[in-house]
């Protein structure tokens, strides 16, 4: 369907026609629902998006661009997530994200009859629940998007989270939410790598530490559990809830391979670890594996639901954003990262459809009580 609107969409007569289509069908999306929270038109202005109008259609040609390189013969070893591409990813995407999404870029286990706002929530408090957080302690948000997490977070739990993202238009955007929100004296957001933790904290001892569907970015899962380890305080704990391949996965399986592959690159992932590859990790690290569990066999709606319910708005959101491009009201190359969105979501639930993915498979782990005498 999607490639089908993509090579219809470049005669310019198709375009006129489907335009008033279009913007009705995407006006009348954004206003219906409720998790449409964003005037989709503040994004695609080119002053206030992630990315000056120029830069989008540079941005995802060189995205591609890396990933044609190698198309079709499996993502495998190839380690790509190096900061800069991430970056240069969530700059693409944000807007789009926040849009389709909400504030907090990650699926849930949801209960049937719970909303999936409610079950957002709920998969957060879950893992401040994990590590512990209660008021008086300070944990460190590992990849911490716009920050919807961490505001749920500190409202839950009373306790102060320092969030951490590569992407600086990510901290804007957080700073903003979290004024808005008024938990400013309970958030702190800073710019960087999470592969230099210890570099841009200089010193700094932390509570505790969570990541949500951040992990799976780094490049090299020990040297960044390393590095959380080195920012934690002696008996304090990280969890993370890790994009994984699942037992079920076969590699001599054609279908399995060019969907994991499919979801690594649609998503900006250097590829798809097992569980026995992160508590091998969290060993390395120094750390002590407290229990692994994957949340995506709880609850009764399976996790990707949410983008299956979502994807006649998306198929809308796809020609209105040709339609936008086409009038020049959005950054050429707009819809060719809709595009890459669509192609990682149709990955992302044949994955879970399969079982072979999760992106929510908790690890969780505690710095030893003796890690310190060790340390120095
Ligand atoms: C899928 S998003 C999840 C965001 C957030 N945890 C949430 O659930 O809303 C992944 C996040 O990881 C961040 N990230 C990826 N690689 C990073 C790196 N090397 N250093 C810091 N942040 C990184 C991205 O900027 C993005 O905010
Ligand atoms: C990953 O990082 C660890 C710890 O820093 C290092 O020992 C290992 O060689 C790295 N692996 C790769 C493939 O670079």
């Amino acid at each position: 369907m999607s490639e089908r609107v993509m090579s219809a969409l470049e005669d310019k007569r198709v375009q006129l026609v489907v335009g008033g289509v279009g913007i009705t069908g995407g006006i009348y999306v954004a206003v219906k629902l409720s998790w449409f929270r964003k005037n989709p038109f503040k994004s695609f202005g080119g002053k206030t998006g992630a990315m000056a109008k120029d830069l989008v259609d540079r941005g995802i040609q060189s995205y591609n661009e890396f990933f044609d390189q190698e198309d079709g013969k499996g993502v495998g070893s190839r380690i790509l997530s190096t900061p800069d591409f991430v970056n240069k990813f969530y700059s693409l995407i944000t807007d789009f994200y926040e849009y389709g999404w909400g504030e907090s870029f990650h699926f849930a286990a949801r209960e049937k009859g719970e909303s999936f706002e409610d079950s957002i929530i709920r998969q957060e408090v879950a893992i401040a629940e994990n590590i512990g957080l209660k008021e008086g302690m300070n944990v460190i948000d590992l990849g911490c998007g716009v920050g919807g997490p961490m505001r749920n977070i500190v409202k839950a739990t009373g306790g102060k989270v320092t969030g951490i993202t590569i992407n600086e238009y990510q901290v804007g955007r957080c700073t903003t939410l979290n004024k808005a929100a008024g938990v400013e004296h309970l958030t702190e957001i800073v710019q960087g790598n999470f592969m230099d933790l210890s570099k841009v904290f200089k010193g700094r001892k932390f509570d505790g530490a969570y990541a949500i569907e951040a992990a799976c970015h780094a490049s090299n899962t020990t040297a960044l559990y390393k590095e959380v380890f080195q920012v934690l305080k002696p008996g304090a704990l990280f969890a993370s809830y890790e994009w994984l391949r699942t037992d079920k996965y076969d590699p001599n399986n054609k279908v399995h391979v060019d969907v994991v592959d499919g979801i690594a690159e649609g998503n900006a992932l250097p590829e798809v670890r097992t569980i026995e590859d992160c508590v091998k990790a969290a060993k390395a690290a120094g750390f002590e594996v407290q229990f692994t569990f994957d949340r995506a066999t709880l609850g009764g709606v399976p996790w990707q639901q949410a983008m299956k319910s979502a994807r006649r708005a998306a198929y809308l959101t796809h020609i209105l954003t040709g339609v936008l491009e086409f009038i020049g009201f959005a950054p050429k190359g707009t819809q060719a990262v809709h595009t890459m969105l669509l192609k990682a979501a149709v990955n992302l639930e044949k994955g879970g459809d399969l079982e072979i993915f999760s992106p929510m498979y908790l690890i969780v782990m505690k710095k030893p009580m003796g890690a310190a005498a060790v340390e120095a």
